[in-house]
């Protein structure tokens, strides 16, 4: 069992060993994922792969609330960090009121929050009142209809400043970590090594102080596109598929159940 990772622990690491974080939004496969990661994240996400939605953007508090509670009861041991969706941190009041909420009505070790310098100010305050944030910079898939679709950043230099910009002002704003989205390798490098805090990738290359993936993506079980940056190491999909498919033609062979399975 690994000892449970603390805004400290998470924050010496930089520079040491890469950290893990995986996404989960419930017991059963929180539980699952402890042993093996980091931190994890109730990703928005969840409202693609387990809403059937195209995007996150209607996630509300409320289910973020019922999965960080279930991911919390089922990885007792693991810092949980719950996405904050869109919409709830627009301003710095309804921010903070929103993150007490997150903090009050689940175990929650921290909240998610997407933006850089534009947010350092809505961040800022949730730090001074308590509230452990984890940044989100480049690629913003909550942006997803403002900026007509998932773009890749750092392709200019001027992306490259902005990027630098961001995790700079998100780190001096309190953060103790920073997800950095869909950006090129060779800057995503260059804006991990401009923070003192760990710069977490999903499709920023191996340059970072660590890496975060969606569970369903890198298990092989969301079957409706996979982004360039997901490596599957399962092929869950399939698994499930024949696994319900040997159960079907049993329970119609009427080989299911056996004895074994009788009272
Ligand atoms: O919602 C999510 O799963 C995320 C990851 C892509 C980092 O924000």
């Amino acid at each position: 069992m690994m000892k449970k990772m603390t805004i400290t622990s998470i924050k010496k690491s930089k520079g040491i060993q890469p950290l893990v974080m995986i996404t989960a939004y419930d017991a059963l496969f929180a539980k699952l994922f402890e042993s093996s990661s980091d931190m994890i994240l109730v990703g928005d996400s969840l409202n693609m792969s387990f809403g059937g939605k195209n995007d996150t953007l209607s996630a509300t508090l409320e289910q973020m609330i019922y999965h960080t509670n279930a991911v919390c009861l089922g990885a007792k041991d693991s810092f949980v960090i719950c996405d904050m969706p869109f919409g709830t941190y627009c301003n710095k009041e309804e921010a903070l009121k929103n993150s007490i909420k997150v903090f009050q009505e689940t175990s929650a070790d921290a909240i998610k929050i997407e933006g850089g310098e534009d947010k350092a100010d809505v961040i800022k305050h949730l730090c001074s009142n308590g509230i452990a944030v984890c940044g989100h910079i480049g690629l913003l898939p909550q942006a997803v209809r403002s900026e007509g679709g998932y773009k890749v950043k750092g392709k200019s230099s001027e992306e490259e400043l902005q990027l630098i910009k961001d995790a700079q002002a998100v780190e001096e704003a309190g953060a103790f970590c920073i997800v950095i989205e869909g950006v090129k390798a060779d800057v995503a490098a260059v804006v991990s090594k401009s923070v003192k805090i760990p710069v977490i990738g999903i499709g920023a290359g191996k340059d970072v102080d660590g890496q975060v993936l969606v569970f369903s993506d890198m298990l092989g079980l969301f079957e409706e596109f996979t982004p360039k940056f997901v490596k599957k190491y399962l092929d869950g999909a399939s698994l499930v598929k024949n696994a319900i498919k040997s159960y079907s033609d049993e329970v119609r062979l009427r080989e299911f159940p056996q004895e074994i399975h009788t009272y």
